[in-house]
């Protein structure tokens, strides 16, 4: 990671850190960005000796999670906060997520949140989403592989099922396998989302268009802009 980023990494992890108070149960997205936050974030929390519940999304972030000395809670219906990352932002503040595979937990822990943050780096910001080639993935139940993938297709989406680099495919935490689909430019994120959802087999998309929802932009500079939607 270069400095200017760890250092922008340090002051939002500075800025989580004051919303959180001893006793809090924090959801934990997956992925890379979470996990520099969370190195950040746990030191805080030590200095000021604040002492909070987490529920990972993955065995990826409860890893860390435990490497860095926060507790782990079993997940009781809703959280506090959650912080987590993104594959792609647009403009409203909408969401493509799951490129880790976590999207399920991450989803049900986000629309369960009295407060969610996102962190993401300037490039993932796009005007719409399914720009620049982010596919949207789409968690499903392997026995409806073929029914889902019709159906995506029906919809203008371009659905692959994601590998392994050995050419095993991917299955998901929750023993589901994942079709990464392509659609061109979305315009509608929330009926898509809705409309994905609903296909018999799917068990959850990578479109998140929960509010209300702050997002840090991570910038080139080492600074960051705190958006809210
Ligand atoms: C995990 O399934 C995803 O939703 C992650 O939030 C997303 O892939 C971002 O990951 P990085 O922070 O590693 O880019």
């Amino acid at each position: 990671m270069s400095e200017l980023r760890e250092k922008a990494i340090a002051k939002i992890a500075r800025e989580i850190a004051r919303e959180i108070r001893s006793g809090m149960t924090l959801g934990l997205g997956s992925g890379s960005t979470v996990a520099s936050i969370l190195h950040e974030l746990a030191s805080f929390l030590r200095i000021e000796r604040i002492k909070v519940g987490s529920v990972p999304t993955s065995l990826q972030i409860q890893g860390v999670a435990e490497r860095e000395g926060l507790s782990i809670s079993a997940y009781r219906g809703t959280v506090d906060l959650v912080i987590d990352g993104a594959d792609q932002v647009d403009s409203d503040l909408n969401l493509i997520k799951g490129g880790g595979g976590a999207l399920l937990k991450e989803k049900i822990l986000m629309s369960s949140a009295s407060k969610s943050i996102i962190v993401a780096d300037k490039e993932k910001f796009s005007p719409r989403l399914g720009m620049r080639g982010v596919r949207v993935p789409v968690e499903v139940t392997p026995f409806a592989k073929e029914a889902v993938k019709k159906r995506l297709a029906q919809l203008g989406g371009d659905p692959l099922v994601r590998m392994l680099p050995k050419g095993y495919p991917y299955f998901t935490e929750n023993g589901n396998i994942i079709l990464d689909t392509a659609f061109s430019p979305i315009d509608d994120p929330r009926k898509l989302e809705a409309t994905i959802d609903s296909v018999p087999g799917v068990v959850e998309s990578g479109i998140f268009t929960i509010k209300p929802l702050t997002v840090y932009k991570i910038l080139a500079d080492g600074k960051s802009i705190r958006l809210t939607a």
